[in-house]
């Protein structure tokens, strides 16, 4: 397993389920990360496992105009960031195709307009680094469409883009772009899951999964294989997933709403 130490990281969504785990596990290796997400008391209870390796930074990514004021909070801990992760996001199921344009706004705000943000704010100090990292949170979930994932999964679709897109634009630079897409992960997120699922690992797995592939400088990080590689087959044969698993996945029956 590759390891990553005595870096600066900044890590958002680290008060909670992957980015959490991920905080704890880099300053363990002697980086100094700072952890952000919107509860301070959160972050203030994750920094009290490592006061000298985590700085935190309470911020809401997807609030465009409070973001605007982060890059005065960070040059107070730190005059460059070698590595960035972007974990902070959220998860709604679109039941029954409501398709209420509020929701999705919410979750592409987070997931999406969030990661924009990010990268917008981290970029100036990323500059300052001899091998700057920006990584951020998709998901298996944007390899094959899943129903009632309409708003989550074009998030994660959409996010998926835009990095492959940024790593385009970047590529005869040394910025490494890196996109993570995780299976399922036991974490406060999934645990609102009403069904079951498959493959599910541990944050502190996934947090290893992540470390790893960064610090062996994988351009997209899939884990774990057992559901990768069977969904990544089902996305290009994509005919057999709509033939054989959305058929059994999907609860609705009907499109009378009486
Ligand atoms: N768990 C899985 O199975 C799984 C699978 C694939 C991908 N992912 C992705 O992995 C990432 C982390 O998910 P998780 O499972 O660890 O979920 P989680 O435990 O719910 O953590 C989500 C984190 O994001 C932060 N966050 C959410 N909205 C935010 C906002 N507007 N501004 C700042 N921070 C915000 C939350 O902190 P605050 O509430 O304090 O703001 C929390 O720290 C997400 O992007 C998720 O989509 C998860």
């Amino acid at each position: 397993m590759g390891e990553i130490c005595e870096k600066t990281i900044w890590v958002t969504g680290a008060s909670s389920g992957i980015g959490r785990a991920l905080t704890l596990r880099l300053a363990k290796h002697k980086n100094f990360v700072i952890a952000s997400g919107r509860r301070q008391q959160a972050l203030a209870e994750l920094q009290k496992c490592s006061p000298k390796r985590i700085g935190i930074l309470q911020c809401d990514v997807a609030d465009d105009d409070a973001m605007d004021v982060v890059p005065e909070r960070l040059a107070e801990l730190t005059d460059h960031l070698d590595i960035v992760i972007a974990c902070a996001g959220t998860c709604e199921y679109d039941d029954g195709l409501r398709l209420e344009s509020a929701m999705y706004r919410r979750v592409f705000d987070a997931n999406f307009f969030g990661v924009v943000n990010t990268l917008r704010i981290a970029l100036p100090l990323l500059t300052a680094s001899s091998s700057p990292v920006f990584a951020a949170l998709s998901s298996l979930s944007s390899v094959v469409p899943f129903p009632r994932a309409e708003a989550y999964g074009s998030s994660k679709a959409a996010l998926d883009y835009f990095l492959q897109s940024v790593r385009a634009d970047v590529c005869n630079t040394n910025f490494k772009v890196i996109c993570i897409r995780p299976g399922f992960v036991d974490t406060p997120l999934t645990a609102r899951n009403d069904f079951k699922m498959p493959t599910l690992i541990s944050a502190e797995r996934a947090a290893k999964y992540i470390e790893d592939g960064i610090a062996k400088e994988r351009s997209n990080i899939d884990f774990p294989r057992r559901l990768s590689w069977p969904l990544r087959f089902l996305g290009f044969f994509r005919f057999l997933w709509f033939r054989f698993c959305a058929p059994k996945i999907s609860r609705i029956r009907t499109l009378r709403k009486d």
